[in-house]
């Protein structure tokens, strides 16, 4: 198939096999285009200008979002800063983690490694295409490619990261550095979920100790912790090339992530864009730290007290962009279902338990949106 635009100066865009857009987007921003392909056009109500004023939106609409410090979430003042992280839960489902003791340099080679990887020769990266969502290791366009009717200007790396001996020796073995960094980073941010996670449960009245826990109660949390030191987690590297009509497309659509949490690093170039307040609204990126994200298994295993929350990437014309994220939650194979202590007459099971299978399933049939898979799994 041939795809053609005609641009407004009645020139006929440059004409592109749909192979060449499966190749990803780095390869179309090398051929030096002046105009995105029809493919990554979205329908006006979905560009990423039209619901504020200011056409440039990357610098206005900045959002703060709350800081948690992870060494004092350690040390005396604890109870104050679980506190701090209930209320960004629930009044934001994102947060700004400092002093999380990763050291720089480690974030900073995981980046570069990173944009080594998306630097590599085509054919290089190419080895890694699949659509086998449960390969190893996965190298891709778009946000679903084979399910997307309006491509979005990304690319990707995606890494199954746990157990770690299992999938390493899948993962790409040029740059020649790449395995051992993003193991290292790997297991870093591991380590950062678990205690945050903990802490997360603390923050829901879900502490492993503490006063008045009954038995079963102790026993579910119990089950869950044992079920997050096994649990899954995957590292997923986006690279976003300069766009030459940022204003029609996007790097990735609105989503909610899957899992209990995520973590993300930027560079220096802004993107990233939350929903708040029924608006959207630009974070920041700032050095040295981890944007953490509630996930849909969160918002399902809090019984909706905690939510998951829209968020999406923002091109621009002038730098590429990078991203790295790793998710966390339960292996795959385990179900989540709300918290027995967070359900009374008061307060109904508001989901369907969830296993990894209904996403997968969910995935099949449809083309994610938004919240729909979480919108699938309420009780109505
Ligand atoms: C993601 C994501 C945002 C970004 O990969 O799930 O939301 O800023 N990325 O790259
Ligand atoms: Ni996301």
């Amino acid at each position: 198939m041939v795809i053609t635009r005609e641009s407004s100066d009645g020139d006929i865009y440059d004409t592109s096999e749909s192979e060449d857009l499966c190749k990803g987007v780095k390869q179309l921003s090398e051929n030096g285009l002046h105009r995105v392909p029809s493919k990554f056009i979205l329908p006006v109500s979905d560009r990423p200008d039209t619901n504020v004023e200011d056409q440039n939106v990357v610098t206005s609409n900045l959002i703060q979002l709350p800081i948690i410090d992870f060494a004092e979430l350690l040390g005396p003042n604890r109870p104050q800063v679980l506190h701090s992280l209930s209320h960004a839960c629930e009044q934001y489902g994102f947060f700004q983690l400092v002093n999380h003791g990763i050291p720089d340099d480690v974030v900073r080679r995981m980046m570069d490694v990173c944009r080594r990887f998306f630097d590599l020769p085509y054919e290089e990266r190419a080895r890694y295409m699949t659509t086998d969502v449960e390969a190893p290791v996965r190298y891709g366009t778009s946000y679903s490619p084979t399910r997307d009717t309006v491509f979005c200007w990304r690319d990707f790396l995606k890494l199954l990261c746990h157990p770690l001996p299992d999938f390493l020796p899948h993962w790409p073995s040029s740059p020649l550095d790449f395995q051992k960094e993003a193991a290292t980073y790997a297991e870093r941010t591991r380590y950062l979920f678990l205690t945050l996670v903990g802490a997360i449960l603390e923050s829901l009245g879900l502490g492993i100790e503490g006063p008045n826990k009954d038995e079963r109660e102790q026993e579910e949390v119990e089950d869950i912790l044992k079920g997050f030191q096994d649990g899954s987690q995957m590292i997923v590297a986006n690279y976003y090339p300069p766009c030459p009509e940022p204003e029609l497309t996007l790097g990735i659509p609105p989503h909610s992530d899957y899992g209990f949490l995520s973590l993300l690093i930027q560079g220096e170039v802004e993107g990233l864009q939350i929903q708040h307040q029924a608006q959207w609204v630009t974070v920041r990126p700032v050095p040295n730290t981890f944007v953490v994200n509630l996930g849909d298994h969160l918002e399902i295993f809090s019984n909706g007290k905690y939510k998951s929350v829209l968020h999406r990437a923002l091109v621009n014309a002038a730098n590429s962009r990078i991203s790295v994220v790793s998710l966390h939650s339960l292996p795959f194979t385990h179900t989540v279902r709300p918290s027995s202590k967070l359900v009374s007459e008061k307060n109904p099971k508001l989901y369907k338990d969830t296993s990894f299978g209904d996403f997968i399933e969910y995935l099949s049939t449809k083309e994610p949106k938004g919240k729909e898979f979480l919108d699938s799994r309420k009780l109505s």
